[in-house]
């Protein structure tokens, strides 16, 4: 195992919304600033005790909140962030639903809000209220009383199943 000392830079390298990116870090550094520095700025950071989920981010195909993980732990993965969710200016449909269904107050959790959804989509396409409630337990929201978060997620899942058929 590598020893860091605490002010050695290393270069570590990201896949970033199908983007390559190095950076040089010291080693208590969070994912969450690497990745606000490199300018996903959608990246939030709404608490310091892994609460909130403002800045939840995919890593290597699961939901991860990126201020739990340090930089260097995430050398040579691959990131999503809100950013590379749209495709060619179009929404993707996970954020039309949040749209159309004033899922969305303030808008300082919702990209981590959006990419739980959008991990949860990828596992329960056709989730039941209960499973959305449970899927974004991890994801605090001071504004719209979830309701509207729900019903954004439902939609998302019926946008998504008409696309696929
Ligand atoms: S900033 Fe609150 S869980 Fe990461
Ligand atoms: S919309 Fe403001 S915190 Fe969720």
């Amino acid at each position: 195992m590598k020893v860091y000392s605490p002010n050695e830079k290393t270069v570590i390298r990201l896949r970033i919304n199908g983007q390559i990116y190095e950076t040089e870090i010291t080693p208590r550094k969070l994912l969450v600033e690497v990745l606000r520095e490199l300018g996903f700025k959608s990246v939030h950071i709404g608490c310091d005790t892994s609460q909130c989920g403002a800045c939840t981010v995919i890593l290597n195909d699961r939901s991860v909140k990126s201020c739990t993980v340090l930089g260097i732990e995430a050398d040579g993965s691959d990131i999503i962030t809100l950013e590379g969710l749209a495709k060619d200016g179009m929404l993707h449909p996970i954020q039309e639903a949040f749209w159309e269904t004033h899922a969305l107050q303030c808008g300082y959790c919702t990209p981590g809000m959006i990419l739980e959804a959008y991990w949860l989509l990828k596992e329960k396409p056709n989730p039941t209220e209960e499973e959305i409630r449970e899927g974004i337990s991890g994801n605090l929201c001071m504004c719209t009383g979830y309701l509207n978060i729900i019903k954004a997620i439902k939609r998302a899942s019926e946008i998504i199943s008409t696309k696929k058929s």
